[in-house]
């Protein structure tokens, strides 16, 4: 498949080197199938000239009703967000998608995921964050919703009912379990596989889930934010039409590279189904030095799965 630096109609894959707003106001009404992003939030970041929470409100203003143009009805709008952090005040950024979302009659919230993650900053003065959010709107009443193909393992695949006409037999799905609206997927730090010089990728598992569950093969995504391309790769595994911008040439070059070696099937990423790493048990990492032994909160130190 060809990647295409300019949007046309008969173009499968297109990566624009600009501004969104450029793209999107090319793209037709009802064009899109599903649209998922994460935006600049406005903290400071190496990309970002804004710091304000009302900066984010008054691009979202501006860029929502065109993303609300172009999605197909029954299609999809997936925005994940995290926080607006400030002099030590949070400001939960998907509050702000909510409420400009929220005016329009034709667009619904159908689930607000919780991202669980391992790492990051430890926090001094308040809880340390490891979490952000995925809102999915759905524009009218039909929406896709393909569960069988982001299932996940079961907890308890040895689980029976204990009661009823089933009773002794399996009670699990065997293709897996919903995977809820809490989702444990590793973020994207030093040591990730997937980990660029982009400061703020997500997941390709987390996009590939996304895409998986909301769009069917042939379908179109569009990624107006395109960062390191970790959405427009997860469309290019899955057989999915594609266009997004990226306004930054270096970021642009890596999304390009990232989105070629999906397509040629050599994208170094992390699959959705491996399991979270757990620290085995009883190595120099995972042993609570004896100097803290006389410490008194030696014992909370030690790892549960240690004893
Ligand atoms: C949070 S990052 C997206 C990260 C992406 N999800 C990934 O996994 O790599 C937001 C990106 O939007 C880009 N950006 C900011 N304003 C833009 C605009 N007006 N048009 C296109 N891209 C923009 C930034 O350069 C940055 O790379």
């Amino acid at each position: 498949m060809k990647v295409y630096k300019t949007w046309a109609k008969d173009r499968d894959f297109t990566l624009y080197e600009g501004d969104c707003k450029k793209l999107i106001a090319r793209l037709p009404d009802e064009s899109v199938d599903l649209v998922l992003t994460s935006p600049p939030y406005c903290i400071g970041k190496k990309y970002e000239d804004k710091t304000e929470a009302d900066d984010f409100e008054k691009d979202h203003q501006l860029i929502l009703p065109e993303i609300v143009r172009v999605t197909k009805p029954g299609g999809s709008i997936c925005w994940q967000v995290g926080y607006h952090i400030k002099n030590g005040v949070i400001k939960p950024l998907d509050f702000i998608i909510y409420q400009i979302l929220s005016q329009y009659k034709d667009i619904h919230l159908r689930n607000r995921i919780i991202w669980t993650f391992g790492h990051g900053l430890h926090g001094v003065d308040r809880f340390s964050g490891r979490h952000e959010t995925l809102l999915w709107f759905t524009k009218g009443a039909t929406k896709n919703f393909n569960l069988d193909d982001i299932r996940t393992a079961q907890k308890y695949p040895g689980k029976k009912h204990y009661k009823g006409d089933k009773k002794g037999e399996f009670s699990g799905n065997p293709l897996g379990k919903n995977p809820s609206d809490v989702w444990e997927i590793p973020n994207v730090k030093a040591n990730h596989v997937e980990k660029t010089e982009h400061p703020c990728q997500f997941p390709v598992a987390l996009a590939e889930r996304v895409i998986k569950a909301f769009t069917n093969p042939g379908d179109l995504v569009l990624d107006p934010y395109v960062g390191s391309g970790s959405t427009a790769a997860a469309a290019a595994l899955n057989k999915r039409k594609f266009v997004g911008s990226e306004l930054d040439s270096k970021y642009y070059s890596i999304a390009k590279k990232r989105v070629l070696a999906a397509l040629d099937g050599i994208l170094t990423y992390r699959k959705d189904d491996k399991p979270i790493y757990q620290p085995p048990a009883n190595t120099p990492l995972t042993t609570v030095p004896s100097k803290w032994r006389n410490h008194p909160s030696y014992e909370k130190q030690i790892p549960v799965h240690s004893s």
